[in-house]
């Protein structure tokens, strides 16, 4: 029976329609991740196959049969397939009849569709087929528990099945249907099927998926997908939709490990201040301690609110107010975590990013990086390797275009608080943002931190010249010893960045401040430099390259006796700062690119050079008529146009710290 139009029984489902929440924008973000557990389960699952596998139908299948459509509605589809001399009527015209309806004036990229039966509600990210698949299939994969891949029974295993259970596999979601369409076509051929299977079965090997499901079916004759079929007998599973019913769902989920990014404060009157949020995985209970990342207080949770009840704990997927025992400074994108559980931190990332936009990435580009509720500026540092999603291969890439899929290094402007993708699909993912067209360009995945290589590789100094008749005078007292005697360890700050950009300052007050904790400094600089030691030197390429050359020699030499060496020069070629940064050992040379708008720049003009560099008077002046090529992967990214030099100084601090150059005392 099929409901009457504008009267749905209350238990029945909304009629298959499309969610607000439609926007890639929204993909691998908190807020579209499944509600908590309600009185009726919810599954999320989507659909992904090539042109003409008979996704529309099936979906069409699945809301017919489960009665989720009105009579209008079915009714059009009928005269629509009569029209079109169709001898049975064309299901498929009731999902992309659904698709075009909306698809009006606006893009949209994943359909999302309600159904429910009295055991569970459904919802189905519909993924269009066309151009666009992998970032359709990212975004409306990404909150979804289960995936429907289909297969033409006739054609068998293509290049795109495998691609969407590649995707299927990268997101980790934890189920996965391979439904082998239009049987009825092959005769119900057990045969066929299996063969199917069987080929199926030894690519998903590659895989990382817990749990396959292989079921036969016929969407247009319904076959398996609700009822079952009495054309093939020797099928003995389940149906899909019983599948979809039973499948256990929250087997992905993260209860373990308690994250509440904080997505606002709530503050009605004085006397009350919550934070509202989502708790993303594991949960909370009043009484317990929390600590706010990133600035490391400590308090207890007072009161959990979830709706207007007040309740003792909260768990994965609900959304929440909590307030605290103490007053402590919180805002949008901080994170609330327990105190002997806390989150990786790291502002170099290691990640599989899908590209999603028309224009390929940009590596000398800043993005936004949307992790939970938190946004920072991001750089790819590094495409390790692209992943040729057909045959699974990595190959060396410069960058990642539309639809392509790659492991990269992410270097952040802030350090970001994450777990890995594999153990919390909430914390472990964000997207990229345009800056300027706020196109959502990627989504990522972190494998985890970029790993130093301190212990691993010896540093490789590039060859150069020498006198074959010198040695090298071994010194009795190590470095080692040095740093004993100390208190620290030896490292070279390299600032980089435009005449004005503020290297000079931010080196003096940074050398300040460590002396003051007892910090061994040695301070280098490139006006300095030019007085003395390299006075013979102007500002062509080679001699800048000269000119940094010796700097490094000197900056490694002060180095080796244990001093925190802080050289601030322009050092315009990148190549010239990987010699000097060739010249000390991995994990030891910061490359801290400062950073300042060369409009910022001309303005402070602070000896005047850019007005006479503009006026033609200086020649090969940085900026003006010489180049400054940006660093591809600085350790740290410092912007004195936005930033304090005080809060420079201390972001500095902190990295040594984490770094463990320096040790946290008292
Ligand atoms: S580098 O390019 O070789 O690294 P370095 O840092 O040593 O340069 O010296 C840069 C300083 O020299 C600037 O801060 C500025 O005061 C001065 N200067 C004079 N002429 C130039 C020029 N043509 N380009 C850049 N800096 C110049």
């Amino acid at each position: 029976m099929v409901k009457k139009s504008g009267r749905p029984s209350p238990s029945a489902a909304p009629r298959g329609e499309i969610s607000t929440g439609t926007s890639a924008d929204r993909a691998l973000l908190p807020s579209s991740r499944s509600p908590g557990a309600g009185a009726v389960e919810l599954l999320r699952f989507t659909t992904a196959g090539s042109v003409d596998d008979g996704k529309s139908t099936l979906i069409g299948r699945l809301l017919l049969d489960t009665k989720a459509l009105y009579e209008d509605q079915l009714e059009a589809v009928k005269r629509a397939s009569q029209r079109r001399g169709d001898p049975y009527v064309d299901l498929a015209l009731i999902t992309d009849g659904l698709r075009a309806e909306r698809e009006q004036g606006i893009t949209i990229d994943v359909a999302y569709r309600y159904f429910s039966t009295p055991k569970r509600k459904f919802i189905i990210a519909d993924t269009p087929g066309h151009i666009q698949y992998t970032r359709n299939m990212v975004t409306g994969a990404s909150t979804a528990e289960l995936a429907v891949v289909l297969i033409d029974a006739r054609k068998g295993v293509v290049t795109q099945s495998k691609r969407h259970s590649f995707i299927a596999s990268l997101l980790r979601i934890p189920h996965l249907v391979v439904a082998v369409n239009k049987m009825d076509l092959v005769g119900y051929s057990q045969e066929v099927y299996e063969a199917i299977v069987a080929e199926f079965k030894a690519f998903a090997r590659k895989l990382e998926v817990q749990d396959v499901v292989y079921i036969p079916i016929s969407a247009l004759h319904g076959d398996n997908v609700v009822e079952p079929s009495s054309r093939m007998p020797w099928y003995d599973g389940a149906t899909l939709l019983h599948h979809l019913e039973t499948v256990n769902v929250g087997a992905g989920r993260n209860v373990v490990d308690f994250r509440f990014p904080v997505q606002y404060v709530v503050r009605p009157h004085q006397d009350f201040r919550g934070f509202a949020g989502q708790v993303v995985s594991g949960r909370v209970a009043v009484g317990e301690e929390v600590v706010v990342l990133p600035s490391g207080l400590r308090s207890r949770v007072q009161r959990i609110l979830v709706g207007d009840r007040e309740v003792q704990r909260a768990g994965v997927g609900e959304a929440a107010v909590l307030t605290l025992e103490d007053q402590v400074d919180i805002s949008r994108g901080d994170m609330l975590v327990r105190v002997r559980n806390l989150p990786q931190r790291a502002h170099r990332i290691d990640a599989i990013l899908c590209w999603m936009d028309e224009a390929a990435m940009d590596p000398q580009k800043t993005y936004w990086l949307q992790h939970t509720t938190r946004q920072v500026r991001a750089l790819i540092s590094e495409v390790t390797y692209r992943i040729h999603v057909d045959t699974m291969h990595r190959e060396a890439a410069e960058t990642l275009h539309l639809n392509e899929i790659g492991r990269v290094q992410l270097a952040t402007t802030e350090p970001l608080f994450f777990d890995s993708y594999r153990r919390n699909r909430a914390t472990g993912s964000f997207i990229l943002i345009d800056p300027f067209t706020h196109n959502t360009v990627a989504a990522g995945m972190i494998r985890g931190p970029v790993t130093d290589l301190e212990d691993v590789v010896v540093s490789v100094a590039p060859a150069r010249q020498r006198s074959r008749d010198v040695v090298w005078e071994q010194t009795g007292v190590t470095r080692e010893m040095q740093e004993q005697l100390k208190g620290h360890k030896a490292a070279v700050l390299w600032f980089t960045g435009l005449s004005g950009s503020g290297k000079s300052t931010v080196a003096r007050r940074l050398e300040e401040r460590l002396h003051r904790m007892g910090v061994h400094t040695f301070r280098l600089d490139g006006d300095n430099l030019r007085h003395g030691l390299n006075g013979d030197l102007g500002f062509s390429p080679e001699d800048r390259k000269e000119n940094i050359r010796r700097a490094a020699e000197v900056a490694k030499l002060a180095f080796e006796h244990g001093n925190l060496v802080l050289a601030s020069f322009i050092s315009p070629y990148r190549a010239d700062r990987e010699f000097a940064r060739g010249l000390v050992p991995p994990g030891r040379f910061l490359e801290i690119y400062v950073k300042c708008d060369i409009e910022v720049c001309k303005r402070r003009d602070p000896k005047g050079l850019y007005a006479r560099a503009l006026r033609g008077e200086i020649r090969n002046f940085t900026g003006i008529d010489a180049p400054y090529e940006e660093p591809g992967a600085p350790e740290l990214v410092v912007e004195t146009d936005l930033r304090s030099t005080e809060e420079i100084v201390a972001q500095i601090v902190e990295e040594l710290l984490r770094r463990g150059i320096l040790e946290r005392t008292g």
